[in-house]
């Protein structure tokens, strides 16, 4: 079996290249430089010369502010190209695998998202998202979307490894804490992506959107607060004082882009149809800080 994948330098991307692949798969991994999204037609011939089984799409544009900005560059990265990938697919017959994002939403539902709520983005981006995601649909009907939310790792930038970096300088950090939305780390994320390409190969899974994220909720802050006291525990040189984890509001905040309240995701589709239970943020957070903990302290020559 052949796997095309698309943004192989992103967070996400490397954890899928970090994840063993069962023997008989191939996987033909592009960064921007050999597959650029600002050409989308370019993608075109990539896909008829390899004709992938299944082609991988974790290449975005996912600066959530600077999008505010630069919409046409967006749109064309998360909505044009996804397009054109999932109309080549449709031409071999290959699966397009997809990753979409909480920020589809407005976030004023009460409780979880299902894959059927209707999109009402509040942001460029998450419009830009969202045209990718309908756009995937109409053109193609061999598809999984993975929507997904708050991802971290131990790849490229993200809001955890930002927060554990900041809390080893300042005295002082303020975090937005009327927003909730459920930790996800891309490795998970890599994990059920495998295990989705195992039922596309056995022809077991329907077509369509699926939630992914890690179970329960948290705010901004109170993970913040897990990420930093863990760090702590861990001996961490954290410098944020003890009453230094400042709550505030996301409209004092000052963001470019309106980001949902709530971006709780019902998962419960995937769990159904992969048979698997997700795993909780907190013990994930945990472990993914201990990790972090233990490799700066070797970094910086500490015994852990
Ligand atoms: N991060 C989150 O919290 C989050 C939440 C919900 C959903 N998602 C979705 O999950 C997916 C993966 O996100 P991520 O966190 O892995 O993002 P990421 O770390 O920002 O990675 C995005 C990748 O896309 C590549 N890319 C950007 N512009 C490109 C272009 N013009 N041509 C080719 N490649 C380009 C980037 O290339 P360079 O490395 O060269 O910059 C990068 O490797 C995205 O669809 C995103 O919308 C993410």
């Amino acid at each position: 079996m052949k796997i095309v994948l698309f943004g192989k330098d992103g967070q996400l991307g490397q954890a899928i290249q970090s994840i063993a692949l069962p023997e008989d798969v191939t996987l033909i991994a592009f960064g921007r430089d050999t597959a650029n999204f600002e050409q989308p037609q370019s993608l075109r011939k990539i896909i008829a010369d390899i004709k992938p089984d299944i082609i991988i799409n974790a290449a975005a544009y996912t600066q959530v502010d600077k999008a505010e900005e630069e919409y046409d560059l967006a749109h064309m990265i998360n909505a044009v190209a996804p397009s054109v990938l999932a109309e080549e697919a449709s031409k071999i017959g290959a699966w397009l695998i997809h990753y979409s994002t909480d920020y589809v939403f407005d976030g004023k539902k009460q409780g979880a998202y299902t894959e059927t709520d209707t999109p009402a983005p509040l942001s460029a981006y998450g419009r830009t998202k969202r045209d990718g995601d309908e756009a995937i649909s109409q053109h193609h009907d061999k598809y999984i979307i993975f929507r997904t939310c708050w991802c971290y790792s131990q790849y490229g930038q993200n809001f955890a490894k930002t927060m554990l970096n900041l809390a080893q300088t300042r005295e002082q950090l303020k975090i937005v804490s009327d927003q909730i939305g459920a930790p996800t780390n891309a490795l998970l994320i890599a994990k059920i992506t495998e295990q989705m390409i195992d039922k596309i190969s056995k022809n077991s899974i329907a077509a369509g959107i699926y939630n992914l994220s890690a179970s329960g909720h948290v705010s901004w802050y109170d993970y913040a607060k897990t990420l930093i006291q863990t760090a702590r525990d861990e001996g961490l040189p954290i410098t944020v004082k003890d009453d230094g984890l400042i709550p505030v509001l996301a409209k004092d905040y000052g963001a470019k882009a309106i980001r949902p309240h709530n971006s709780r995701l019902d998962t419960s589709k995937l769990s159904t149809a992969l048979g698997i239970d997700l795993p909780n943020w907190k013990e994930d957070v945990i472990s993914f800080t201990k990790n972090f903990c233990k490799t700066q302290k070797e970094k910086n020559g500490l015994s852990s």
